[in-house]
């Protein structure tokens, strides 16, 4: 039987505007803006891509684009949103287990995927095999990392009240934990700070060494 997610398709109609709700729309705006700074992506991978709210942002710095997600209803929902970039193709992909052949991609792109999924080293690892020499991985991750008392109890209780409890992979993650996992998967951590004025993400790139 294929494995299925299900957690975060049950949001897919209205995923963008739920997260908008719980983290800010400045934010939302902020990891767009930093995003967008990355440019000459080559040929990129996106992992957990969800409905494609930055695979649009990431499409005009590449030569193509593989927005992938594990979701059914993800990959539905981007590949119609996204149909009028002819530079992107949508897709199925598991970040623990890529069908991808080694070394084809310039850049690897995920954003808000490790802090929700387990073992988030192995999808680094994954990562890393698909990477060619040089290649650049680009990770953003919310955090509560650097937060106010008062912006962590506001974003958990917008958190609770549109999504629910968090899936039971969910977990912090640190910039320190980033760049430890990444040195420890063979990768040259270039650049790794908090963005976001009341919320926080981790965004971190890093070269394969
Ligand atoms: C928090 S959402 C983020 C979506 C999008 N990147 C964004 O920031 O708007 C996480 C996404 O990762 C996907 N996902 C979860 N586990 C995955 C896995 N093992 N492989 C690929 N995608 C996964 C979910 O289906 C979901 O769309």
């Amino acid at each position: 039987m294929t494995e299925k997610e299900t957690y975060w398709s049950k949001f897919v109609a209205d995923f963008e505007e739920r997260a908008h709700y719980v983290v800010g729309n400045d934010n939302i705006e902020l990891i767009k803006a930093e995003l967008s700074k990355q440019t000459d992506l080559g040929n990129t991978l996106e992992l957990g891509c969800g409905n494609g709210t930055y695979s649009k942002i990431l499409a005009p710095e590449a030569r193509h684009l593989t927005a992938t997600d594990f979701s059914d209803e993800m990959v539905a929902f981007s590949k119609q949103r996204l149909e009028n970039l002819e530079n992107v193709t949508v897709e199925k992909a598991n970040c623990f287990s890529l069908s991808y052949p080694e070394l084809s991609f310039d850049t690897v792109v995920m954003v808000n995927l490790l802090h929700i999924i387990p073992e988030p080293e192995k999808a680094v690892a994954e990562s890393r095999k698909v990477l060619k020499p040089n290649g650049r991985l680009i990770i953003v991750s919310f955090t509560t990392e650097g937060m106010t008392l008062f912006s962590k109890l506001g974003v958990t209780f917008r958190y609770l009240k549109t999504f629910g409890k968090p899936p039971p992979t969910a977990h912090k993650l640190t910039v320190k934990i980033t760049k430890k996992i990444l040195s420890d998967c063979g990768f040259r951590v270039d650049e790794a700070r908090l963005i976001g004025n009341t919320s926080k993400a981790i965004f971190v790139t890093a070269v394969v060494s």
